[in-house]
């Protein structure tokens, strides 16, 4: 039913980085915030913290090995920047096919992400020059 897709909330905004220890340290030091453990997620090729905000999370993603799809990125942009910017959706499934009857291309299939729900990424050519994650919310199933 890609008639009833509806965009939930901006949950997290990725931002890539070259060190998230020393991004945390800046962090912490200019705005007083802290991160979460850092996490390894092998199958994505990064690690990963999250600042929590009253209005969502910054996710500072690291590369995770050579083949990470992030260093390239971080070849472009050697300070680091902003790489995505992830939405909740109700049902992950029902979006992906919504994406697909509206010609927007679909980086693979749905896998679990850093937040434990399932997730997509959009191709950032369809969707004005920024990649798009989105993410199923927790509390739906
Ligand atoms: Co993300």
């Amino acid at each position: 039913m890609s008639k009833d897709f509806q965009l939930g909330a901006i949950n997290h905004v990725g931002v890539a980085v070259p060190s998230i220890a020393k991004t945390l340290a800046h962090y912490k030091d200019v705005f007083g915030v802290e991160g979460t453990p850092v996490i390894e997620l092998p199958t994505q090729g990064v690690k990963v913290s999250f600042v929590n905000l009253p209005t969502g999370q910054v996710e500072l993603i690291e590369p995770l090995g050579e083949s990470s799809p992030i260093v390239k990125f971080l070849e472009r942009n050697p300070l680091g920047g902003q790489h995505h910017l992830c939405f909740e959706v109700d049902d992950i499934h029902e979006a992906r096919a919504h994406m697909i009857t509206k010609g927007v291309r679909v980086l693979g299939e749905p896998r679990i992400g850093a937040h434990g729900t399932l997730i997509i990424f959009l191709h950032p050519k369809d969707m004005g020059g920024t990649l798009i994650e989105l993410m199923e919310r927790a509390d739906e199933h």
